[in-house]
Parts: C-alpha cells; structure tokens; sequence
C-alpha cells in the first residue's frame, strides 16, 4: 500500500491515518510530525522550519522533499498524510518512486466553518500523539488522554490567524495539486464521521 492524504487542515488526515496504518500494519508518514518532532528536539531542520510552521504557512519545499526521501528509503508500504503539498513536492515524489507507484490519492474535502470548528477544538496527548476534539470526540477525562493518561496540548498553529492562514495556503496549492494527480484522486467527503469516513476509505484497500 502506498496511499497520499490531500486535504485541508483539520480535515481529518490524521484521525484516518493512525486507523488506516494500524489497520493495515503500513507506515503513517505524516510531514507535519515528523516537523514538529525536529522542532521540539531542536535540530538544526526544526528551527529552520518552526516559524513557518507557527505562522500557518509551509516549510519550504527543498527542507521538506529531502525530509521525506530519508524516511521512504526504509520504506515498502506507507501512507503519506500531508505531503505532498505543493507541485514541486509532488514531481520530487514521483521522481524518487516512479510512475504508478503510489496506489491511491484521497483529497479529504472539508467547508471553511467546520475546518474551524475542528481545529478550535483540537487536543492532542502530549505523549503518544493520540487525538481528541472537545466536542465531536472528547476523552473521559478533560486534559488528559484516555489511553496513556498523557497530557492534552493544543496546537501553537490552532489560533485562529494561523488556521486562516493555513487554509488560504491550502486553498493556493491544492487545485495545481489536484490537476497533477487528476482522474485518480478519490475524493471523500470528510464532514461525516470519523467512523463513516473510516469505512469509506478502508473499502479501497480491499478493491
Ligand atoms: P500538519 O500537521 O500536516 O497540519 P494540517 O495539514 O494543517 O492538518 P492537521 O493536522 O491540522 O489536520 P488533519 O487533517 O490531520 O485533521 P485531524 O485528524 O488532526 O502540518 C502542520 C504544519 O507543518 C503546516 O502548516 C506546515 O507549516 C508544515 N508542513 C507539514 N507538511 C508540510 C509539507 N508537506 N510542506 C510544507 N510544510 C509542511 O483532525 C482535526 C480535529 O478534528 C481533531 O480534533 C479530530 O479529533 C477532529 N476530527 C477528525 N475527524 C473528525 C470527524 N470526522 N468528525 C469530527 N471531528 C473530527
């Protein structure tokens, strides 16, 4: 399996990723963790990358592509949550895999307001990366998660400037991104919920 999640902040990329990759035992590449743990052990990548990052906008695409080459190498199966993102990490990635290698691109689609209201509410535990939404997905306990007992953080990138800014990037990038991958992107409406979209996107590991 060799999938591509496309799809605006808080669309659920993520939250379908974990299930996807612990269900079919493949990698969750996501671009944006793999940052934030460069930036938290401040290397030399997380703080070119962090003010970027805590201004909604992206990280420029020489630092990211030569990120995610490092970790494909090791890699046969793996779902990549978050990259490519712009059409310049979408030739490098077709570049270093080859025609025909990535099996499926799902572009998550999500209106404006509900980006919002999933991002205002987002918590995730500080120590196994698990998520919660105050509302849509609360964990048993307030502040701390339901299967580790970690702590819940919000996002720096979820204030309310940084989410805006955020989507008026993706909305830049994502139609020259759709155009790149054209008839085979499969488009998911992901304001349902997360179990309804999960049965949705499971169904194309078994077609
Ligand atoms: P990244 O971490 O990739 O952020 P993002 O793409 O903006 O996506 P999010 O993680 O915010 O949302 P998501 O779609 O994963 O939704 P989630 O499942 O969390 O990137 C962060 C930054 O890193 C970028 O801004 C950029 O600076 C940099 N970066 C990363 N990749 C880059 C790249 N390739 N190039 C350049 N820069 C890059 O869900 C959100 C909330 O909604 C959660 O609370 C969740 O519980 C809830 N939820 C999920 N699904 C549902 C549902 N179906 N119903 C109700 N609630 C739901």
């Amino acid at each position: 399996m060799k999938w591509v999640f496309l799809g605006p902040p808080g669309a659920g990329k993520g939250t379908q990723a974990k299930r996807v990759a612990a269900e079919f035992d493949v990698a969750h590449v996501s671009t944006g963790d793999l940052l934030r743990s460069e930036v938290a052990a401040k290397s030399e990548l997380g703080k070119a990358a962090e003010s970027f990052m805590t201004g909604g906008g992206l990280v420029p695409d020489d630092l990211v592509i030569a990120m995610v080459a490092q970790k494909l190498d090791d890699l046969n199966a793996y779902l990549l949550d978050g990259f490519p993102r712009t059409l310049p990490q979408a030739q490098a990635l077709l570049e270093r895999v080859g025609d025909g290698a990535i099996d499926r691109v799902f572009s998550f689609e999500l209106p404006d307001d509900e980006v919002l209201r999933r991002l205002g509410g987002r918590r995730t535990c500080r120590d196994c990366g698990t998520m919660y939404h105050v509302d849509f997905v609360p964990p048993q306990v307030e502040g701390k998660c339901d299967r580790c007992g970690g702590e819940l953080f919000r996002r720096d990138d979820d204030e309310a400037d940084a989410i805006r800014r955020r989507i008026d990037v993706f909305k830049s990038e994502a139609g020259p991104l759709i155009d790149f991958y054209g008839a085979d992107v499969v488009t998911v409406d992901a304001s349902r919920s997360p179990d309804e979209v999960f049965a949705e996107v499971r169904s194309y590991a078994q077609g």
